[in-house]
Formats: structure tokens, sequence, C-alpha cells
């Protein structure tokens, strides 16, 4: 908004962490995409981003030699249209910000991986995530109630439904990792799947 405010969201990036640090004990070659304020994973390449604009661009150099996209990033779907370059002033007029909308990443980055979503809902999970996977041509979207106490922004557990064309499969209240166990074993079926 200005040099000392922002707008954002309360995602914390555990659960990105999570999935970049599972996929790396199983060998995989991970390009961790992030804005957020965690320490950085041993053996994995960290690409700091502030803005969705700078995200997307990070996210298709990446993508470029990948097996598998998974975008768990609560990207900010609305930035201010004019930042000011001097920290605003309170006065009499209340204040309006305009905001323009962001590049939705996960939709415009397409191509021959196996490319998987996050959906953060508070209500009609499954219709709102099967929406966004036939919207974005996901593979898999992992839903999440992001209303319950023990699930999504900051804590350490969460409680998902994994989505696909052929259905959804409810999973128990289960730590970030052991969720990103969960994601990834979907994904070595989808890659094996690919090569059969
Ligand atoms: N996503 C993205 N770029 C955006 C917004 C979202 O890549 N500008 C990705 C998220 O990382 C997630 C998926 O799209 O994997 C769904 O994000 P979510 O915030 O649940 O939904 P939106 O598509 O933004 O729709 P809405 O906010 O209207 O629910």
């Amino acid at each position: 908004i200005d040099p000392v405010r922002m707008l954002t969201n309360r995602s914390s990036g555990k659960q990105g962490y999570a999935l970049a640090e599972a996929a790396r004990d199983r060998g995989a070659r991970v390009t961790l995409v992030s804005s957020a304020e965690l320490p950085p994973p041993v053996a994995v390449q960290v690409v700091r981003v502030e803005t969705a604009q700078q995200m997307l661009e990070a996210v298709q150099a990446a993508c470029r030699d990948a097996d598998a996209l998974l975008m768990a990033a609560a990207v900010a779907d609305y930035r201010v249209a004019h930042p000011a370059t001097e920290k605003l002033k309170k006065g009499a007029a209340p204040l309006t910000l305009e905001l323009v909308e962001n590049p939705d990443i996960l939709a415009s980055v397409r191509g021959p991986f196996v490319r998987v979503g996050f959906a953060a809902e508070t209500s009609d999970l499954l219709a709102n995530a099967g929406a966004k996977l036939r919207a974005k041509g996901l593979d898999l979207i992992v839903a999440n109630d992001v209303s319950a106490r023990d699930a999504g922004f900051g804590v350490e557990t969460n409680r998902v439904t994994l989505l696909d064309a052929s259905g959804a499969e409810e999973l128990p209240l289960l730590s970030k990792r052991e969720v990103a166990e969960r994601v990834l074993d979907r994904v070595v079926r989808l890659l094996a799947e690919r090569r059969a």
C-alpha cells in the first residue's frame, strides 16, 4: 500500500514447506518458490518472491524442466493499483484503495508436468474445489477447509480431501508433513501412469 503497509493473508507457508521437504526426502530436485517467513529447508533451492507477478515468473522458470508443479501458495488475488511512494497520512476523508487482479499463476502455467493445486475454502468445500480443478485444468486438487481451527492457516495439522476427475478421498486430521506424503503418493502414481 505504501512503504510501511501491505496487503497479505493468513497463510504461514508451512504446507508448502512440508511438500518441499517431503519431495526432497524422496530424492526429488526441488525448487521452492515462496514469500513465507520460514527458515529455508536444506538441500532445496529456495526462490524468494514478494509479489504474485514475481511468483509467476519464478514458477514459469522452475517449470521449464519440471515433472510436477504443486501450488500450495495462498496467492493474493488482488494488488493495490497505485502504491504510495511515501507513507500515507491519516486524514479527514475515508481511505479508498483501488485493487486490481493479480495473475492466476496455476491457471496460466501449463505444460506436460503433473499439476496439483490447493483449494482454500470456507464453505461448499467439494463444489468449490471441483470447480477449481476443472477451471485450472489440474490433475489433482487438495481441498482444504480453512475455517476449521485444526486445519489450514498457521497450525501444524491439516484436514484435506484429495479430489481428482475420478472422485474424492477424504483424509483424517494429519500433520502437514503427512498430508504432503499423501499428496506425493498421488503424484508418484500420476507420473507412473504417464510413463506407462
Ligand atoms: N492460485 C494461483 N494464483 C492466484 C490465485 C491462486 O496460482 N492468483 C492457486 C493457489 O496456489 C491454489 C489454487 O490456485 O493452488 C486455488 O487457490 P485459491 O486461493 O483456493 O482460489 P482462487 O483460485 O484464488 O479462487 P477464490 O479466491 O475465488 O476462491
